[in-house]
Formats: C-alpha cells, structure tokens, sequence
C-alpha cells in the first residue's frame, strides 16, 4: 500500500444500515490522488450517510474505506488526521462570540485559525469577530463551520452543502477561494452541491446514486456528461401572446419551459438546422403576426447538462423547476 497517494480515496462495497433500513447497498469507487468527486442522487439517497461514513462519524457495516494510505475502520485517527468534515449539523455555543469560537476550536486541534484571515475577509467575517455567534445568519454559519475546518490543513476535504444558504456573491468568493486552494494545495475535494456550476468548476468525478443507495454511474464528469444525447440549446422568446404548451408541442422537440422562454433542445446539427428553418418560418408569419420574437442556438451549457441529469433522477430542485414544464425527455 506504499504507494497509494495521501489524497486518494478508495472505497469497496460499502454498506450502512440505520436499524433495519439499508441505506448505502454497496457503494464503491476509487477517487485518484488530488481528484475532486461531486455526489448526485435524489434526496434521501444517501449522499450525506455516505460522506459522513468517510468522515468516520458512521463506521460502514460492510465493505472497506481507505483514506490515503489508512483503512478507516483499524487506523480510524490516522484517516481523520488526513480528513476535514464541513458538517451543516456542527452547532455553536451561540453567547460566545465568533473570536472566541474560533479560539475554541484552533485550541482542540493545537491549530491556528489566522492562517484563515483571508477567507474570513473574502466571505465578511472579520468584522464580526466580536459578534456572539447567536446573531448570525445561517450563511454566516455556514462560513465559520468552513473556516473551522480548514484550520487543521486537510489533505482531503469533504463538502455537504456548504453554499446552499449563501448569496450568489458569497458563493462565487468561496467556490473561488476552494478552487484557488486545491490549486495551491493539490487537495482532495468530495462534496455533495444542488449547483451544477459548482460541481462543473470544482469537480473531475461525479458519482451519480439512484434513490435507494446504490451507485448508479461514476466516471469523468465528461465521460458522464457524453451520456446527455443534447448538444446544442436553442433559447426561444416566443411572442407573449402565443400559447408556450401548444408552441412546444407543435414543434416535437425536447424541451424545456421557463414562464414564456423556451428551451428547445436538438442533438445534431441538422436537427438544429430543422429547428431553425421552423423557427424562421414563424417569425416571419406576415399578416398573422410574429410568434417568435427571437432565437438564439448555442452549444449546451453544463448547467443544463447537469439540469438533464438530476431531472432523469428525480431531483426536486425547488427554484430550478418554479414554472418550468419539461418534454419529450426519454
Ligand atoms: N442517523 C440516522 N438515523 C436513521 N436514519 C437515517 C439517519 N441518517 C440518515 N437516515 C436515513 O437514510 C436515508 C439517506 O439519508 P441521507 O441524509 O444520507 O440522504 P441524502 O442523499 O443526503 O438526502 P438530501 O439530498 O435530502 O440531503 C434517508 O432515508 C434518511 O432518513
Ligand atoms: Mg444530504
């Protein structure tokens, strides 16, 4: 095992049961030296189990975790020392102030926590140092949970959902600040995020997991991303007073409605070229009026690749599908 890497995440067979209720069915996969994994799957899959059984917070029932060059289970310390867990559920004495909080936890790991002063500048937590911690929001929370675990320098850094209570300009600070890291430090990242732009710039893995626990894809996220047939998007404004369901359903492609634009998805280049010619033919429809007021063809984004794939799993994304209606999807 000499050679396997700090940063290399290797997991057989991994099976967790709470009482009767199985709920990892044998998860396996290999994550290289210094490559970042995203986990998708629908809630209650089982992603935030899996994540916190390779924090060592569960122990697996089954199967085989090895953490760099340590087996979780007989070198549990040794694994963790490699290993910082970003737990949503970590709570704070609330009277005492953020200084003092940090204090706390930089003393339990013999750690400082000004090495952390830029982050904490980048995501406005330095002025709150002398808050009582009761007062903060949960995106404030969610930064000092983050905070407190980089303190100790992981290796291998685990994610549950840290940008889901941030704003869009606190979310890009720290998405770019955990890019900038692994870039200095080479670092192992494996994170769950509702965000494909999130898992598109941090992620080379993707480990997709049906609803009752299994693996049900894990690759390159590329590889993974060939798999959506789609490869252009044509976003279409069609005039407001046109009915967008019939619009949609004359035209028989797949697509994707968001109020009144249209999403029209088309795997080849002539089918783009079919779609287009239609949609000419409506825009100029002389006497009766447009029913398009304009279109636009482009390569399709990631974020709607990973938008095609949490829909083929299921996954409610409660402000992504506000409105929107899908068709015509296999
Ligand atoms: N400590 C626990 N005791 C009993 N059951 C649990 C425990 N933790 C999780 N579960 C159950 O295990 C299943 C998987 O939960 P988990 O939180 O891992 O899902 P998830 O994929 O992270 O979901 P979400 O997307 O909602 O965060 C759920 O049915 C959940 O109720
Ligand atoms: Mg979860």
């Amino acid at each position: 095992m000499s050679n396997v890497g700090d940063r290399e995440v290797i997991v057989k067979d991994v099976h967790k049961y709470f009482g009767k209720k199985h709920v990892l069915k044998g998860i396996s996969f290999h994550l290289p030296d210094e490559e970042n994994l995203a986990i998708i799957g629908p809630n209650g899959s089982g992603k935030t189990t899996l994540l916190r059984t390779l924090a060592s917070i569960y122990l697996p029932d089954k199967g085989s975790i090895q953490i760099g060059r340590y087996d979780l289970v007989t070198q549990t310390r040794e694994a963790r020392s490699l290993l910082s867990y970003v737990s949503p559920n970590l709570s704070f004495h609330k009277k005492l102030t953020l200084r003092e909080t940090l204090d706390y936890f930089s003393s339990l790991q013999g750690v400082s926590w000004h090495d952390q002063d830029d982050l904490m500048d980048k995501v406005d937590l330095s002025k709150m140092l002398d808050s009582p911690i009761e007062g903060f929001s949960e995106g404030q929370k969610a930064m000092t949970r983050f905070v407190i675990a980089l303190m100790k320098k992981p290796k291998i850094l685990v994610l549950d959902e840290i940008t889901a209570t941030l704003d869009v300009k606190k979310k890009e600070s720290v998405i770019q600040y955990i890019y900038d890291l692994d870039k200095k430090r080479g670092l192992t990242i494996l994170l769950i995020d509702h965000d494909p732009s999130v898992v598109d710039r941090l992620c080379e893995k993707l480990l997709l997991m049906t609803r009752d626990g299994k693996v049900m894809d894990y690759g390159d996220t590329h590889e993974i991303i060939k798999q959506i047939p789609y490869a252009f998007d044509i976003k279409v404004v069609p005039n407001p007073s046109i009915d967008v369901n019939k619009f949609v359903q004359e035209l028989g492609f797949p697509y994707r409605t968001m109020g009144q634009l249209v999403q029209l998805y088309a795997e080849t280049k002539d089918e783009v070229d079919e779609i287009t010619s239609e949609l000419l033919r409506r825009k100029w429809k002389g006497k009766e009026g447009q029913e398009i007021l304009e279109f636009n063809v482009s390569a399709l984004s990631m974020e709607d690749i990973y938008w095609h794939y949490l829909l083929l799993l299921n996954i409610p994304i409660e402000d992504r599908t506000k409105g929107e209606s899908v068709g015509k999807f296999s």
